[in-house]
């Protein structure tokens, strides 16, 4: 895994900006780690790439359901939440990986699969900043993530 960029002190404005130009060059297979404490903003991430792939209806949390699915122009786009998971057997017995090649997948705690998913994903770190309501973002994954991303910040 390569480090490919961050960015510090981000507003939630600024944040879901960002989480809506990277939904525009998403495709089908594509997988979206976030990472990050309760709170952090994994799932205003979410919500902000989903809003980008023109869905406007309501978009709940996956933390109950644990999947929540998505027709979108792009395809089909799942948003997971494996907070309540406890490791890659029940991640597996979700039935989860049979979709990830049909599907971009934006998926929250994906530590829970970590090994599953480390080749592939783009990892997305938030962090908390001495500011409430700042972020920082750290991205990291492979070579071809990180051509990727470099086409969005010239
Ligand atoms: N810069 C920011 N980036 C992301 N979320 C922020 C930011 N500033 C404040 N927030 C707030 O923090 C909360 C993040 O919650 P949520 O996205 O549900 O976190 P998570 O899914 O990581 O547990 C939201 O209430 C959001 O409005
Ligand atoms: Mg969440």
């Amino acid at each position: 895994m390569n480090n490919i960029a961050s960015f510090q002190n981000l507003s939630l404005a600024e944040l879901e900006k960002f989480a809506g130009k990277l939904a525009a060059i998403l495709k089908t297979g594509d997988i979206l780690a976030l990472e990050g404490d309760l709170g952090a903003g994994k799932s205003a991430f979410a919500r902000a790439a989903l809003r980008a792939l023109g869905i406007s209806e309501d978009i709940p949390s996956p933390s109950f359901t644990l999947i929540q699915t998505y027709n979108t122009s792009c395809g089909q786009v799942l948003h997971c939440d494996f907070y309540r998971l406890s490791g890659e057997t029940e991640v597996i017995g979700l039935g989860v990986f049979d979709q990830l090649a049909d599907s971009i997948a934006l998926i929250e705690w994906p530590g829970r699969s970590e090994n599953l998913l480390k080749p592939q994903a783009l990892w997305i770190k938030l962090d908390f900043t001495d500011d409430l309501d700042r972020r920082n973002l750290t991205l990291s994954g492979s070579h071809n993530w990180k051509a990727r991303i470099e086409s969005l910040c010239p």
